[in-house]
């Protein structure tokens, strides 16, 4: 099993879905973790379960597209478990809405969520990484970074943005001992895809046959390549995009003899 023994990890977004998983699978691995979300109740829920697993975790409730958030949050791991090794930039998401009618209200929201707060996410874990020595970045993209799809235009530039935005901490902070990776979760059955998906007529059968492996994905499988990514088992893996999506897209549109 991969350790984070010894690692301080910062999850955003962690109440529930993808970043719940990630921050319990951090703290199963050994990681104190803190884990952050804009809602109260659902951070305490994850604490709990953490810590009633035997594990270590603290909650810090903020809303990651506030201009103090960044800071205070790396601040509040630090004070409350020692120097941030990992972060794990991964609040995240949009509905779908056709361009033509997406106002610059919800462009610029769309934005903050998915690009802004990933910015200064890093950057804050940055400042107090590099005097450490090091640490590991793990950024949450989407498939929509590199396919295109329905009513995601502004969600797929800003998550291609944060596949950039990894490549360059990779190269620009590589020899200062930072790594940083991202993974591109395909459909993950979460609460946001829920939502969608009930909007639609026979919606997540309908989503898990397009996919190669037939289903839909579960948090915990993007939790494992999280854990990976951050761990020292992935010491020389830097500035990658790692797919945990079933084969979506590595699949062409071509007629299948099954
Ligand atoms: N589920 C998928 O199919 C899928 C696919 C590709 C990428 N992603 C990405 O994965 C990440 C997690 O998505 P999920 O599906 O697990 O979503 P989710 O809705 O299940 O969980 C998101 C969590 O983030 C919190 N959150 C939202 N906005 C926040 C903010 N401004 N500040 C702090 N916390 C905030 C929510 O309260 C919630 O607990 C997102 O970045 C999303 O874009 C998801």
């Amino acid at each position: 099993m991969i350790s984070l023994d010894g690692k301080v990890a910062a999850v955003t977004g962690a109440g529930s879905g993808i970043g719940r998983a990630c921050a319990e699978a951090m703290a199963t691995a050994g990681a104190a973790v803190v884990v952050n979300d804009r809602d109260a109740d659902a951070a305490a829920a994850v604490v709990a379960a953490i810590e009633s697993a035997g594990g270590r975790a603290s909650s810090f409730v903020a809303d990651v597209t506030l201009p103090d958030t960044a800071n205070s949050l790396v601040a509040h791991a630090t004070e409350t478990f020692g120097p941030l090794s990992i972060f794990h930039a991964n609040a995240g998401g949009a509905q779908p809405l056709p361009t033509d009618e997406t106002d610059d209200e919800a462009y610029r929201k769309i934005m903050a969520l998915n690009l802004d707060a990933v910015w200064s996410g890093i950057r804050a874990a940055l400042r107090v990484m590099l005097p450490a020595g090091g640490g590991s970045i793990v950024a949450t993209s989407s498939g929509a970074a590199v396919g295109a799809a329905y009513g995601l235009a502004a969600y797929g530039a800003a998550k291609a943005g944060v596949l950039q935005l990894v490549r360059s901490i990779a190269v620009e902070y590589g020899a200062r001992g930072i790594r940083a990776n991202a993974v591109i979760p395909g459909p993950i059955e979460s609460a946001a895809l829920r939502e969608w998906l009930d909007k639609l007529p026979d919606g997540a059968a309908a989503f898990g046959a397009q996919v190669p492996q037939g289903r839909l994905g579960r948090p915990e499988e993007v939790a494992a390549a999280v854990v990976f990514l951050a761990s020292d088992a992935a010491s020389f893996i830097n500035g990658a995009n790692l797919p945990v999506d079933g084969g979506v897209t590595a699949k062409l549109a071509s007629p299948s003899p099954e």
